[in-house]
C-alpha cells in the first residue's frame, strides 16, 4: 500500500490524517456525537493541545479543520499546538459555511466573504499560505465560478496552495475544475455511507486526494465489520479505516477524536491486513 498521497501532485500526506472537528464543545457535550455543536474551543484545552502534538509526534501530516468549528477556535487550538510548524505538517481548512447559532451550518458562498474568511484562517493559523483551502459547500445562490473563483484569486496572491471543495457531485467537481485546479474532495464516505463511490472513482482516476469525513462513521459498526475485527484482531474502527485505505489509493481518512488512545488505534489501521475476502464481504456492505 502507498503510504502517501500527493496532494495538488506535489505536497506528500502521510495516509491517515486526524480530523479536528471533535476538539471542540458544545453549550454542552451531548451523549450523541451526532449532535455536537462544535461551537466552543474545548474546556480541556491543555488535553486537546496534548493530542494534536501527540498525533504530529505519531507521524500524522494532514490536520483538517475549519473556519466553522468553534467559530474559528478549532483554527487557533491547531496554532497553539502546532505552531510553528513542521515541514511535512499540512493543514487544510475550509471556508463558507457560517455559524449563527450551536445548531445551525448555513452555506454562504459569497466570494467576498469566503476571501474574508480566509484571511481570518490565515490569522489564525499563524500562516502565510494556506497548504489546503476547501470549499466547506458549494452554495447555490452563486455561481460555483464565482466562489472557486474567490479561492483562485487567493491562490493567485499567494494565500492558498491548493484548493479543495467539500460535499460535491462530480459534476459539480469538473465544473469547479474549469476555474481552479482541485486538489481534493471532501465528502461522507465510509463502510455505511456509500452514496459517493463514483466520486472516489473520479478522484482516484484524475489525481485528486479523497478525503473522507464520519470515516469510521462516528465509532458506529455493524455485526460484519464486527465479526472481521474479531478475525483479523482489530477494533471495528480500525477495520473501517483498513477498508477505506484498501478502497482506494486516493484516500485519505481524517478519522475525529478527544482521545490519545483511539487516536493510536486509528493510525495503527494502516498496518490491518484485509484478505481479499474480508475487503469483499465489507465491500458488499449495504449502505445506509
Ligand atoms: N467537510 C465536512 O462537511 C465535514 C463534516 C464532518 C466532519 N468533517 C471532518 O471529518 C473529520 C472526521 O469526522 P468525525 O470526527 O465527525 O467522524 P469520525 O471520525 O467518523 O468519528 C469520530 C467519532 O468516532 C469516535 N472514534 C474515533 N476513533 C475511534 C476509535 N478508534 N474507536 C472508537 N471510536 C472512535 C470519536 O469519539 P472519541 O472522541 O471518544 O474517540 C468520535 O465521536 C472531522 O473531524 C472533520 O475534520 C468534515
Amino acid at each position: 500500500m502507498n503510504d502517501r498521497v500527493l496532494l495538488g501532485g506535489d505536497l506528500p500526506v502521510t495516509r491517515i490524517g486526524h480530523g479536528t472537528m471533535r476538539l471542540a464543545d458544545g453549550p454542552e457535550r451531548p451523549a450523541d456525537p451526532a449532535t455536537a455543536a462544535i461551537w466552543r474551543p474545548p474546556a480541556d484545552r491543555d488535553g486537546a493541545i496534548a493530542l494534536l502534538r501527540h498525533a504530529a509526534d505519531a507521524g500524522v501530516t494532514l490536520f483538517d479543520t475549519a473556519d466553522a468549528y468553534a467559530l474559528g477556535g478549532g483554527e487557533e487550538l491547531i496554532a497553539d499546538a502546532l505552531h510553528p510548524y513542521r515541514d511535512e505538517v499540512v493543514i487544510a481548512t475550509k471556508v463558507g459555511v457560517l455559524r449563527p447559532s450551536p445548531t445551525e451550518w448555513v452555506p454562504l458562498g459569497h466570494p467576498a466573504y469566503l476571501r474574508q474568511q480566509a484571511e481570518l484562517s490565515l490569522r489564525r493559523l499563524r500562516v502565510e499560505r494556506i497548504d489546503l483551502l476547501q470549499l466547506h459547500r458549494v452554495d447555490p445562490a452563486y455561481p460555483l465560478a464565482d466562489q472557486v473563483g474567490a479561492l483562485k484569486q487567493l491562490q493567485d496572491e499567494g494565500k492558498v496552495r491548493h484548493i479543495g471543495l467539500s460535499e460535491v457531485t462530480i459534476e459539480e467537481l469538473q465544473e469547479a475544475e474549469k476555474t481552479a485546479p482541485i486538489a481534493s474532495v471532501q465528502n461522507v464516505y465510509n463502510l455505511v455511507t456509500r452514496q459517493h463511490e463514483q466520486v472516489v472513482d473520479h478522484a482516484e482516476a484524475n489525481g485528486l486526494a479523497f478525503l473522507p469525513y464520519f470515516p469510521i462513521a462516528m465509532g458506529a459498526h455493524n455485526d460484519e465489520i464486527a465479526a472481521v475485527a474479531a478475525e483479523v484482531g482489530a477494533t471495528p474502527a480500525q477495520v473501517s479505516l483498513a477498508w477505506l485505505l484498501r478502497r482506494s489509493p486516493a484516500i485519505v481518512p481524517i478519522p475525529g477524536t478527544t482521545s490519545i488512545a483511539h487516536l493510536d488505534q486509528n493510525l495503527a489501521a494502516a498496518d490491518v491486513r484485509l484478505t481479499d475476502a474480508q475487503f469483499a464481504r465489507l465491500s458488499a456492505l449495504e449502505g445506509e
